[in-house]
């Protein structure tokens, strides 16, 4: 049987970077998967490329109405939710001086308070059917200081995962983090930024940026019943950034 076979998964930020690539992945594995984003031509080709175990839908993560709508579709498309990745987020590298009160409350709520509306949407239906697993995709910028704001909301999905877990358990509810170092995706691939990535690329102990395809083989092992023990963690792949 195929390590996903059967399991209904939601991916948030699916249209492109690692949210398509673990869609793919998890697809290839067995899975049904809803794919989500605000970028609906995007997000809606990619699903008709994927078939029929996919499923596009419209969804601003920061909208507590659009996550109603997405769980209810999830149930009446594919049935009883089994995963979660919360992955949809955006970044950004102002100095605190340059940021302004809205920069700062708007990366909160797509990369921070979307992880709560997520967990509050999803956690009914999978409390009723006793099982679950929730994933949080933070960054190392989780774990050690990065930029104003992107760290501020990566350290919070980071402590939410582990007070989410310590609630859940008695559910058979898993919660768990992700921690990705530097992964080649748009984000961090456009423009400007790719040569300074690739500079910086030198200075990681794997000497280089990762493919989003190594952060969904993590994020598979966390959606699949081998991660049945694991709840609370962090799991981080960073080509041993965080370990120098
Ligand atoms: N790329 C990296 O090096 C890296 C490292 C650590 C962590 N991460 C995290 O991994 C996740 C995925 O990043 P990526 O590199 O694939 O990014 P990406 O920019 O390539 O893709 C992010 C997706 O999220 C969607 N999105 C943005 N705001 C949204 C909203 N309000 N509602 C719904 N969808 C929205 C975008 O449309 C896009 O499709 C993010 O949470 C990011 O912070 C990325």
């Amino acid at each position: 049987m195929a390590r996903l076979q059967d399991k209904v998964i939601i991916i948030t930020g699916a249209a492109q970077g690692m949210g398509a690539t673990h869609a793919r992945m998890c697809i290839e594995a067995g899975a049904k998967v809803v794919l989500t984003d605000i970028n609906t031509e995007k997000g809606q080709a990619l699903a008709a490329e994927l078939g029929n175990q996919a499923l596009f839908i419209q969804h601003n993560v920061t909208s507590e109405d659009d996550w109603t709508q997405v769980i209810a579709a999830t149930q009446a498309y594919f049935g009883t939710i089994n995963v979660l990745v919360n992955n949809a987020g955006i970044t950004q590298s102002k100095s605190i001086l340059e940021t302004s009160l809205d920069d700062y409350r708007r990366i909160l709520e797509i990369n921070q308070v979307s992880v709560f509306l997520g967990m509050k949407a999803v956690i009914p239906s999978m409390q009723a059917s006793k099982q679950g697993s929730i994933i949080n995709i933070s960054s190392i910028n989780g774990l050690v200081g990065g930029a104003i704001g992107y760290t501020d909301s990566k350290f919070a999905v980071r402590g939410m995962t582990k007070a989410a877990a310590l609630e859940c358990a008695p559910f058979g509810i898993r919660v768990n983090s992700v921690h990705p170092g530097v992964i080649a995706t748009p984000m961090i691939m456009q423009g400007d930024t790719k040569a300074a990535v690739e500079a910086f690329a030198k200075s990681i102990p794997l000497r280089r940026v990762a493919q989003p395809e190594e952060v969904s083989r993590l994020v598979l092992y966390l959606a699949s019943d081998d991660s049945s023990y694991s709840t609370g963690s962090e799991f981080i792949v960073d080509g041993g950034l965080t370990a120098q």
